[in-house]
């Protein structure tokens, strides 16, 4: 077996922006069996359930602090009315869901629900209003009955179900996809709705929305800069208005030319490169956005947020292909890798990101049975091994003398992968070897801070294929990574196809601020 060789330079006391926790956050929609199934199981149900949410799945949730759930769409969004997801489940409207399946939907998990599931996560709500085929009166009302106190229509309407207190909202989209399942509008169309979307959106008592704007597909620059310009003129204003607050993009990873095709488990190296080049280039497309951006609000007020990302295969053989159930490897593992290095890296620009989706849909973490059994997949154990990073001071990671890059299509691949931050006297380090051929003998100059204790865990398994289920639950999961420090320089040996994790205890200095 051939190995490589690399040497990483991280200065510990020269750090850049704040990585946003909620970078690690998650995507919940009414899709297959994300929502029923996978997070809602009913109150009558034999599997344990907390009000009919599931305490396994929920319990799995909460060891990686989600920072915040987006829900219930996606395209689903778009055709979601929220009152009928309220008061007694059995006399709510039933609708069908023409995006996912054209299945029945019975409404058994609407707002009540939804608040309840975020507050057993511990994670902050992100809905996401109707633009497609709802009204301003109703998205308007919809947060009228979340957020506000004292007495007004929606007020009563909330205490008639239950809930006497408002909840807190932070986080609302202004619509899904408006360039295609959201409506199929043109770029300046929508940029006119958000603004009158967002402006009926209020801010009742001290609830502050922060209102997401729905934004492109990949790289489509030209539907931002519509966005920036309905916020913005180019060199005209101090600060864009304060209409909506962050504009979103979506980007999935794929091996092929196309969106879905392909297996999960059954690939082979050049699907495996291609699907890594593709996770790669996110990169580009965010640095895309960010010119933009830069170019209407250099100060960087207005937010970017991917909050759909995550690999898209084809569904698993014999589920229903509207449902989009599929299988997560270690290759899967390795995109998410991919992908938080290169959102740390643009953490002064991008403020959220969310992972599609948490449960039983694309990159799920979660993997449910009917039978109840639960499994965790390997992209679950990235996010927990990655929590540090969460709210935690961005280092730059330097290779010098990597491998060199891999030719992949029309693009060049590294296959080395890393990032770091700094939190509470605490370094974090994550690497990721893609080659499938190499082991990489990883040198780490680390400066500016003496380490005093060393936690390394990788993750791999013996073939980029390797998964989880009910039947090999820890096929992939992580262990003990060895390492070698000594007067500044740490040692480690990443073997082929694996992410790691380096945890380094720091002794003298602060949170210095580069
Ligand atoms: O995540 C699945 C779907 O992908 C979402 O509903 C939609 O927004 C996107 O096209």
């Amino acid at each position: 077996m051939s190995s490589s060789t690399a040497r990483l330079v991280v200065d510990l006391d020269v750090t850049g922006p704040k990585i946003n926790r909620h970078l690690y956050g998650h995507f919940a929609e009414h899709l297959g069996r994300c929502i029923y199934g996978g997070f809602w199981v009913g109150e009558d149900s034999p599997i344990p359930n907390v009000g009919g949410i599931r305490s396994d799945v929920v319990d799995a949730l909460r060891a990686l602090r989600i920072p915040n759930l987006r829900w219930p769409g996606g395209c689903f969004a778009d055709e979601y009315h929220w009152r009928d997801g309220i008061g007694p489940r059995e006399q709510r409207p039933t609708m069908i869901n023409t995006h996912w399946g054209d299945v029945e939907e019975n409404n058994h998990f609407g707002t009540h629900e939804f608040m309840t599931l975020c507050e057993l996560l511990g994670a902050e709500p992100y809905v996401n209003g109707n633009v497609g085929s709802g009204t301003v009166q109703e998205m308007s009302e919809w947060v009228e009955y979340l957020t506000r106190d004292g007495d007004s229509p929606m007020v009563r309407l909330r205490r008639a179900n239950g809930r006497d207190r408002p909840w807190r909202v932070p986080f609302w989209g202004i619509g899904n996809e408006a360039w295609g399942c959201g409506g199929n509008m043109r770029p300046e169309a929508y940029a006119d709705l958000a603004r009158r979307y967002a402006t009926f959106c209020r801010d009742h008592g001290d609830n502050r929305l922060y209102r997401i704007a729905a934004g492109a597909a990949d790289d489509d620059l030209a539907w931002t800069r519509a966005l920036m310009e309905a916020v913005s003129c180019l060199g005209c204003a101090p600060e864009p208005r304060g209409i909506f607050q962050a504009i979103s993009f979506h980007y999935y990873s794929f091996a092929g030319d196309a969106i879905g095709k392909g297996s999960a488990t059954e690939f082979g190296e050049d699907q495996y490169y291609a699907t890594m080049a593709k996770a790669a280039d996110i990169d580009r497309v965010i640095a895309g956005h960010v010119a933009v951006m830069d170019s209407y609000d250099p100060q960087r007020r207005i937010g970017l947020v991917c909050d759909e990302w995550g690999t898209w295969w084809a569904v698993e053989p014999g589920t229903h292909p509207g449902f989009l159930y599929q299988q997560n490897t270690l290759r899967d593992a390795l995109v998410a890798g991919v992908h938080f290095d290169i959102f740390h890296k643009h953490a002064a620009r991008l403020q959220m990101a969310n992972i599609a989706q948490t449960v039983n849909v694309l990159q799920a973490m979660i993997l449910t049975g009917d039978d109840g059994s639960m499994v965790l997949t390997p992209t679950y154990h990235v996010f927990e091994m990655n929590q540090g990073h969460q709210d935690a001071w961005q280092l730059p990671v330097h290779v010098i003398d990597g491998p060199s890059a891999r030719s992949v299509g029309g693009a060049q691949l590294n296959t080395l992968s890393a990032s770091a931050s700094l939190k509470d006297g605490r370094a974090l380090i994550s690497v990721s070897n893609l080659d499938l051929d190499s082991d990489a003998v990883l040198t780490f100059d680390l400066r500016g801070r003496q380490v005093t204790g060393v936690r390394g865990r990788v993750l791999t398994a013996d073939k980029p294929q390797a998964h989880n289920t009910s039947l090999a639950p820890d096929v992939v999961r992580p262990t003990a990574l060895e390492s070698a420090y000594a007067a500044g320089t740490l040692t480690v040996e990443l073997p082929r196809h694996s992410f790691g994790t380096l945890e380094l205890t720091l002794s003298g200095g602060g949170e210095t601020v580069g």
